[in-house]
């Protein structure tokens, strides 16, 4: 998370908006919070240029329930819907569908180790599906698909968990856009989602309110209790992203620090390497492997004394990822680029 969203959250923790308590000790149906709630949708509206037939909804439960939550609100039963299988995520989000709707694989970059990602002309799409569901950004196999795509008439649904906010975006063109929290927007416990309000209308089959999305918007995402210092971190960050010139600069600079990094490691000779083809690299997520694996440990011990966190890979993968969210700055990026070139020269 921004480093100044924390010191304000800080600053603010025992005596929040001048109420002498925290903010997580208000009621959420209290007048404070329910307008730093509204300002926050507000906010993202705003960054996202989200249409007015959008909800925007707070939601808990993460990205995996929603594998489940979508198919049962979207799609009624017995019916079908497209999925592209593009790594880790989309994988998982598939076996999560399958007990709630027919899932047709439209295409799969399984056969390629998820290393590049099935070509658009590639998809087998049925007209009759009820929505068609992709990963535009796979957080642990490092795709990430440069262009939205055209999916006609049948609404597309986007789980942009790790790379929504990293830069400008036309809602317009999706059906449904969900995000967990815990890459670019706050804390983990909050999920955010966009949805074409018609899209709301559609669960048909028998389920508990809470597991139905048009309850949770007539609500304005306080069923029940919502995660109040999940959505509070997250219009802070709003806010700062405002502050930073919007998603068009942080395109700019996400974009800055993904070619840093990719250079380094293109230009290391071998030394290191990352699988994806460069036409499918993401922004957002770059693991890379060591030439040699018995330096792995070595590597992750040496940059954690030098202040760089979190490198080491995802089980799934081993090896190393660096996650370039929207938090981290390009002097990060820098240092750890000038680690790498330190570490290549010192272990040949
Ligand atoms: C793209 C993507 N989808 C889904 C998830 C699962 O999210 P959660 O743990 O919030 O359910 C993750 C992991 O954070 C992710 O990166």
């Amino acid at each position: 998370m921004p480093q100044s969203v924390l010191e304000r959250a800080q600053r603010e923790l025992l005596d929040w908006n001048g109420s002498g308590a925290s903010v997580m000790e208000q009621s959420h149906r209290g007048k404070r919070f329910i307008e730093m709630a509204a300002q926050a949708e507000a906010d993202l509206r705003t960054l996202l240029a989200i249409p007015a037939d959008y909800a925007v909804l707070f939601l808990q439960g993460g990205a995996t329930q929603q594998f489940a939550q979508i198919p049962m609100n979207l799609a009624g039963e017995g019916g079908s819907a497209d999925y592209v299988d593009s790594g880790h995520w989309s994988a998982k989000a598939i076996s999560e569908a399958a007990p709630y709707v027919r899932v047709n694989v439209a295409a799969s970059g399984r056969a390629d180790d998820y290393r590049r990602l099935p070509s658009r002309d590639s998809w087998q799409l049925d007209p009759q599906a009820a929505y068609v569901h992709y990963t535009p950004n796979e957080t642990i196999h490092g795709v990430e698909f440069r262009e939205i795509p055209d999916v006609g008439a049948v609404p597309l649904v986007a789980d942009m968990s790790s790379n929504i906010l990293s830069g400008p975006l036309d809602v317009s063109r999706f059906g449904l856009i969900y995000a967990g929290a815990q890459k670019n927007i706050g804390p983990s416990g909050l999920l955010v989602m966009i949805i074409r309000r018609d899209l709301l209308q559609r669960a048909t089959r028998p389920m508990a309110r809470i597991f139905r999305l048009a309850e949770h918007a007539a609500h304005d995402s306080m069923l029940n209790t919502p995660n109040t210092w999940g959505w509070y971190l997250a219009g802070l960050t709003f806010q700062w992203l405002l502050a930073q010139g919007g998603l068009a600069a942080m395109g700019q600079r996400n974009h800055a620090k993904a070619a840093l990094l990719y250079e380094a490691i293109d230009g290391s000779g071998g030394y290191y390497r990352n699988p994806v083809d460069p036409s499918a690299r993401s922004r957002m997520n770059v693991p890379f492997t060591l030439h040699d694996g018995a330096l792995d440990a070595m590597f992750v011990r040496e940059s954690e004394t030098a202040g760089l966190l979190a490198l080491k890979g995802h089980k799934a993968l081993g090896g190393m990822r660096a996650s370039l969210y929207n938090a981290v700055p390009l002097e990060a990026v820098l240092a750890l680029t000038e680690f790498m070139q330190d570490f290549s020269r010192r272990h040949g």
